[in-house]
């Protein structure tokens, strides 16, 4: 995708903000730039990280998550803060590069099944087949041969179609060693667990047959097939090359383990414990995993924050160095709140329409309506506190909580919200700070 192409993919669904859209975009680019390029250039370049800065709810999550949908390379979201949790002070900040991978793995192994779909099924109903059909004798005449074929197709037929699918039948099926399974551990442990898994896999051996119905076994065989046809070495090599040269690696809430400069005295450790542990990873290390070895001087780091009670700068020196392309995101103002409620894909309103829709009733909002809605909600974000487009969805619940409750009572009407009905549902709410602290 060309960077005009990612931006307008954002387009769809976040309005604005388009500088931070187009540096991702870039930086994107950049990559499939890179591995064109010579192999000793390309040891040369490495990935110029992201910082997006921007107050609460003004898509700076959300701008990852769609990326995260689009990208057809490895990706992972991790928010920084859960290292720092209770409990998981001290936490693998490694994992990242460990889920990555894992990412990574299931997304070859799922273009790989693509690819092997036809296979894959033939097997499956092959295997059906066969236990619905005594195999045929020898010596047999050829008349009978014919008719066995023709009832073999309309079975395969029947199997395929899923007009057999509740039947029973009785059928072995080998015991898949999901090695490529998601875990968390360290790769010591790891070993640890699978020899056991191992072990026990051996104990139980002879108990694989199994009476399942048609449909179940469909999914057990089509597993088992998949675990025969396709090489899962091919497939670690393969993904542990895409991740180390094309991983995304988003981390959420950076400021959440900044040390504010104000809170002088109660220093947290643990936060720059975790912003040195994060030091090696973005300037690029060898990680090991279960898989084998990555390094992680490619992957691209985007990280995000509010910043509101720190800045960029509270971040220890080493970790701001590392993430040269600053970008501000806007915090959102009222023709870009009613641009959210109108264009987006999938939009609050949009939801709130279908939702209703399935009361049986319809749900119109005037224009006017639609606009009021938006000058209150940024009305709201500047009188109290800037929660960017998530007042929205406080505001629409409060405007639609009557009728949502009443729904049942407009079943086969349409019920149209007018710039009036916004005024007597949210005016006395906004005009008083106090009041709307609490309810918006
Ligand atoms: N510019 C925008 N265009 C469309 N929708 C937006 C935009 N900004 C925010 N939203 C919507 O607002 C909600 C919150 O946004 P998001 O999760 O991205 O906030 P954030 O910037 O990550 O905030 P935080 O700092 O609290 O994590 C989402 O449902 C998102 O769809
Ligand atoms: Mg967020």
């Amino acid at each position: 995708m060309s960077p005009k192409e990612i931006v307008e993919y954002l387009d769809r669904y976040i309005i604005g903000q388009q500088n931070a859209k187009k540096t991702i975009a870039v930086a994107l680019r950049t990559r499939h730039r890179r591995l064109q390029l010579s192999k000793d250039m390309q040891e040369e370049i490495t990935p110029k990280n992201i910082l997006m800065i921007g107050s609460t709810g003004v898509g700076k999550t959300e701008i990852s998550r769609r990326l995260a949908k689009m990208m057809s390379v490895p990706f992972v979201k991790v928010e920084a803060s859960k290292y720092t949790e209770v409990g998981f002070v001290g936490r693998d900040v490694e994992s990242m590069v460990r889920d990555l991978v894992t990412a990574s793995i299931s997304m070859v192994r799922a273009e790989k099944e693509e690819l092997l779909a036809d296979k894959i099924e033939n097997y499956v109903i092959n295997k059906i087949v066969e236990k619905l059909l005594p195999p045929l004798p020898a010596t047999i005449s050829d008349e009978k041969k014919e008719a066995y074929q023709k009832t073999l197709k309309s079975m395969e037929e029947k199997v395929l179609s899923g007009e057999l699918d509740d039947k029973i039948i009785e059928i072995e099926v080998a015991k898949v060693h999901l090695e490529l399974v998601e875990s968390n551990l360290p790769p010591e442990m790891q070993k640890v667990q699978d020899s056991f898994s191992k072990i026990f896999s051996q104990m139980n051996k002879e108990d694989n047959k199994k009476s399942l119905t048609i449909k179940e076994a469909k999914e057990a065989l089509k597993l088992e097939a998949s675990s025969k046809l396709i090489d899962t070495q091919s497939i670690t090599s393969e993904a542990l090359q895409r991740a180390q040269n094309g991983g995304i690696i988003f981390l959420d809430e950076i400021d959440k383990i900044a040390v504010s400069s104000k809170s002088q005295g109660r220093n947290d450790p643990s936060k720059e414990g975790v912003q040195r542990d994060l030091l090696p990873i973005v300037e690029g290390s060898s990680v090991s995993t279960k898989f084998g070895v990555i390094k992680t001087d490619h992957i691209l780091f985007i990280a995000a924050g509010a910043f509101h009670m720190s800045k960029p700068s509270d971040l220890i020196p080493e970790l701001q160095g590392r993430f040269p392309l600053r970008v501000e995101l806007e915090s959102l103002s009222e023709d870009v709140l009613y641009a959210i409620l109108t264009q987006t894909k999938n939009s609050l309103l949009k939801q709130y329409k279908a939702l209703l829709g399935v009361e049986g009733m319809e749900l119109v909002f005037e224009d006017e309506a639609i606009k009021t809605i938006a000058k209150l909600a940024h009305k709201a974000n500047e009188s109290t506190e800037d929660i960017g487009a998530r007042r929205l969805h406080t505001v629409l619940e409060r405007v639609l909580e009557e009728i949502s409750f009443n729904a049942d009572e407009y079943s086969g009407k349409t019920y149209t919200i007018t710039s009036e009905y916004v005024h007597k549902k949210l005016d006395i709410v906004v005009e008083n700070s106090d009041l709307s602290r609490y309810i918006l």
